[in-house]
């Protein structure tokens, strides 16, 4: 059967492909506990992520296709939309709820996005809009669960608001196509869309001036392994200026989403 390219990723691009109702990407080191993990989320009743097949002869790791909508940049207006927004969050719900059954201890998972102190729970750490598949502009499915790791929802949840609010400067958010918007009101609903209680509000703003403060941590680690993906991407955005920019836009507006999180 032929080999359809799927585009939308950074770490895999160009290697990840459907053939038929499968997709086919290269495995990792993790990618087995990953399978078991995502299996352990079906018993639990959530099929909002990826189902694994298997990883096949050719080392490659083969899915079910999620028949649906990815948004990649340009992020279409549909994609913009506050109602797409806050139906991602309830979906992160739901699968940090099925997530509580698993156990992960003793496993062995991907440091390399994970939450620094640790946690509780899997979590995906990339929800970004790539990552996730739509139908009729509403969340019905996470992919891409490479970066997943042990930690706290707020950290899971301070990567997906980062990235789909997007809580980034202007510039770096237009390159994404993003349009202006009040971001800060984009912030609160992720937190009422999520069921987020008043101390775990507080934590969301905590964790993401952490993540913000290491950003690009991740970026240089691969550009400094020589991955080819992330080097171009890496001069591509400008190196660690990007994320120097967006610490300086961070300190001059990280009062106005601590109070749209009050
Ligand atoms: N199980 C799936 N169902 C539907 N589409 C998928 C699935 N897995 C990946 N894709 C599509 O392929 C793209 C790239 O795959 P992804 O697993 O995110 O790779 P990368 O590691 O490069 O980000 C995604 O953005 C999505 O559009
Ligand atoms: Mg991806």
């Amino acid at each position: 059967m032929e080999e359809q390219e799927l585009a939308g990723g950074v770490a895999n691009a160009g290697s990840v492909v459907r053939v038929g109702e499968q997709v086919l990407r290269p495995s990792n080191p993790q990618s087995r506990v990953i399978h078991r993990f995502l299996r352990a989320l079906r018993e639990e009743g959530f099929e909002g992520a990826s189902l694994p097949v298997g990883i096949d002869e050719s080392g490659r790791e083969r899915l079910v296709f999620i028949e649906g909508d990815v948004a990649v940049p340009p992020y279409p207006d549909w994609a913009q939309s506050d109602a797409a927004l806050s139906s991602i969050a309830v979906l992160m719900a739901a699968f940090h709820e099925a997530s509580r059954a698993f156990d992960p201890s003793g496993l062995t998972w991907s440091a390399e996005m994970a939450d620094p102190v640790g946690g509780p729970i899997v979590c995906h750490n990339d929800v970004c809009l790539e990552n996730v598949v739509f139908r009729e502009g509403v969340a019905v499915g996470l992919v891409d669960f490479d970066f997943a790791a042990p930690g706290r929802p707020v950290y899971d949840l301070a990567a997906f608001a980062r990235m789909c609010v997007p809580i980034d400067d202007d510039v770096s958010a237009a390159r994404l196509g993003w349009h202006p918007a009040d971001r800060p009101a984009r912030l609160r609903l992720i937190a009422d869309a999520y069921g987020l209680d008043a101390p775990g509000r507080v934590q969301l703003g905590e964790a993401l001036a952490d993540s913000i403060a290491r950003g690009g941590e991740f970026v240089r680690l691969r550009v400094e392994a020589g991955d080819p993906n992330f080097l171009a991407m890496w001069n591509d955005m400008g190196g660690m200026e990007r994320f120097d920019r967006r610490r300086r836009w961070w300190a001059e507006h990280e009062d106005r989403f601590a109070n749209a999180l009050r």
